[in-house]
């Protein structure tokens, strides 16, 4: 049987430390691809000549030539740039929407049968976009944003309770932001509902601490944001989908009506396995809970409205 070939768009931060995961848990061959000539080329190689070390069986190769992806089962999309000094939102967007148009044109041409994982920034609009551009079913264009958001909120928990990470269960819904919408309802440690164990206002202050996640490591980091986290996340939904594990895992997914939004790309739980997208879970939320969801969406559905598509 022919190993599973996962491609890496954007060999920066967040896609080369993908590429480690990927190998390293020997998901499958592993191509890296990036704009800049010797960067994929020069990362893929130092992390194969790691395979010795670590005993890992993944070929991972790098390159500038979108050919080397053919046939691939995973595209994770990294490719984008960075928003500098004195670049506003707008000029951001219209950059990676950019980028994302073409890669997505070039992925998808040699790879139709590809699932696509979403990691560019302003997540839900480039998802967003890709579903509109592609041409793929939306089962197969998958934002990844939840997973982290839930991971930062797990990590939270686990330090202020002193517990294992592990038994840490915890669900959330939304856009990529600030508006993102923790579920403290649905949070358990090994089954024992979270309010049982911190006080209301600690839980509010864990929360808060999620929702900044991302801008508290690009203060701690100056340069450059979150990288180890997010490749994780991205990796954990590769591996769901390449060996159908059918996990339960909060997504960016294009929404038809589910929580009563129709033409958007918002977090929400989903199956994941290797069709993609099996299922969206619509969860019975409260009123509060349902008045987060609708200041999220209203967020997502003007971010995407700028794309002008
Ligand atoms: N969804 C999330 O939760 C999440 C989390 C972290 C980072 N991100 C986003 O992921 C993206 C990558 O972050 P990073 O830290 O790796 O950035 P980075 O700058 O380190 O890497 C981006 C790479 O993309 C490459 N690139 C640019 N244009 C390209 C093109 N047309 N084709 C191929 N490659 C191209 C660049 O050369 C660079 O190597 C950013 O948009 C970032 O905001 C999202």
């Amino acid at each position: 049987m022919a190993r599973r070939k996962i491609s890496i768009i954007g060999a920066g931060f967040v896609g080369a430390t993908a590429a480690h995961w990927a190998a390293e848990k020997e998901l499958g061959d592993v191509v890296l691809v990036d704009i800049i000539e010797g960067i994929p080329q020069g990362k893929a190689l130092d992390l194969f000549e790691a395979s010795p070390v670590e005993g890992f069986d993944s070929k991972v190769t790098g390159t500038n030539n979108y050919d080397e992806t053919k046939n691939s089962d995973v595209v994770i999309i990294t490719s984008g740039v960075p928003r500098k000094p004195g670049m506003s939102r707008e000029d951001l967007l219209e950059i990676n929407k950019k980028i994302i148009e073409s890669v997505a044109a070039q992925v998808v041409e040699r790879s139709p049968n590809a699932i696509l994982i979403m990691v560019t920034n302003p997540l839900d609009s480039m998802t967003y976009l890709t579903v509109k551009r592609s041409g793929l079913p939306k089962e197969r264009v998958i934002g990844m944003a939840g997973i982290l958001d839930t991971a930062r909120y797990k990590a939270f928990i686990a330090m202020e309770l002193s517990v294992s990470v592990e038994d840490i269960q915890a669900l959330l819904l939304g856009g990529h932001g600030d508006e993102m919408v923790p579920l403290p309802r649905f949070t358990t440690i090994s089954g024992i509902p979270l309010s049982q164990l911190l006080p209301k206002e600690t839980i509010d202050r864990l929360v808060d601490r999620t929702r900044k996640g991302g801008g508290e490591i690009v203060n701690l980091l100056k340069t450059g944001s979150a990288f180890y986290a997010p490749s994780a996340a991205a990796i954990q939904m590769t591996e769901a989908i390449l060996k159908d594990k059918k996990r339960i895992l909060p997504c960016c997914v294009y929404l038809n009506g589910e929580y009563g939004l129709k033409d958007i790309c918002f977090g929400v739980p989903v199956k994941l396995g290797a069709k993609g997208v099996e299922s969206i879970i619509e969860l019975q939320l409260t009123d509060e809970e349902k008045a987060l969801v609708t200041k999220s969406a209203e967020s997502v559905k003007k971010s995407i409205s700028e794309l002008k598509i």
